[in-house]
């Protein structure tokens, strides 16, 4: 039992000295989203630019990824700030409609990227426009609405 309790504290402060955050956490859960988000993104702008192998299954399967993913951090920002660590600013919770409409642009933003992989064999000229629009959407919001 003292073990167990010993234990415990230990990871708790283990957790506190890394700064850990909880990944069950709102904060967690958007975070790890955002990742996966930056990931496929960052494999598509590759894909297009060169610096990893074109494969067109994969990119039809990544523009798929990519607008499930963008559907989902939203939900977990709570109501009212939540959490210390957070790199959202004030403005989130100050300026809601707002942030909420720059998510919404970034949902059509990847919905019109799977559009444009809806009819092989895709086209560079149809998909580098549509990639481009998707950064410019993460971009907008982050210059709004994270602090770095
Ligand atoms: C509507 C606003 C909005 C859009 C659109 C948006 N982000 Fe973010 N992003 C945020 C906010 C706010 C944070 C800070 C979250 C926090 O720390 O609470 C963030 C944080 C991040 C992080 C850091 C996560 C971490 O581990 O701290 C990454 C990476 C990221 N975003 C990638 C992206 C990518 C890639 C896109 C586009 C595909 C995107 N974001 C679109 C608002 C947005």
């Amino acid at each position: 039992m003292k073990l167990k309790a010993l234990l415990l504290a230990c990871a708790c402060l283990t957790l506190v000295a890394c700064g850990g955050v909880d990944p069950d956490s709102p904060l967690g859960q958007r975070q790890a989203l955002f990742k996966q988000m930056l990931k496929v993104s960052e494999d598509l702008g590759g894909m297009l630019r060169g610096r990893i192998a074109y494969d067109e299954a994969g990119f039809i399967a990544g523009a798929a990824e990519l607008e499930r993913l963008s559907r989902q951090p939203w939900q977990h920002f709570p109501q009212v700030r939540d959490d210390e660590r957070s790199k959202a600013t004030d403005e989130v919770w100050q300026r809601q409609a707002q942030f909420q409409q720059l998510a919404r642009e970034l949902e059509q933003a990847t919905a019109a990227l799977v559009q444009a992989t809806a009819a092989p064999p895709l086209r560079r000229a149809a998909l580098e426009p549509a990639v481009q629009q998707v950064e410019d959407s993460c971009e907008a919001c982050h210059q709004a609405f994270r602090a770095y």
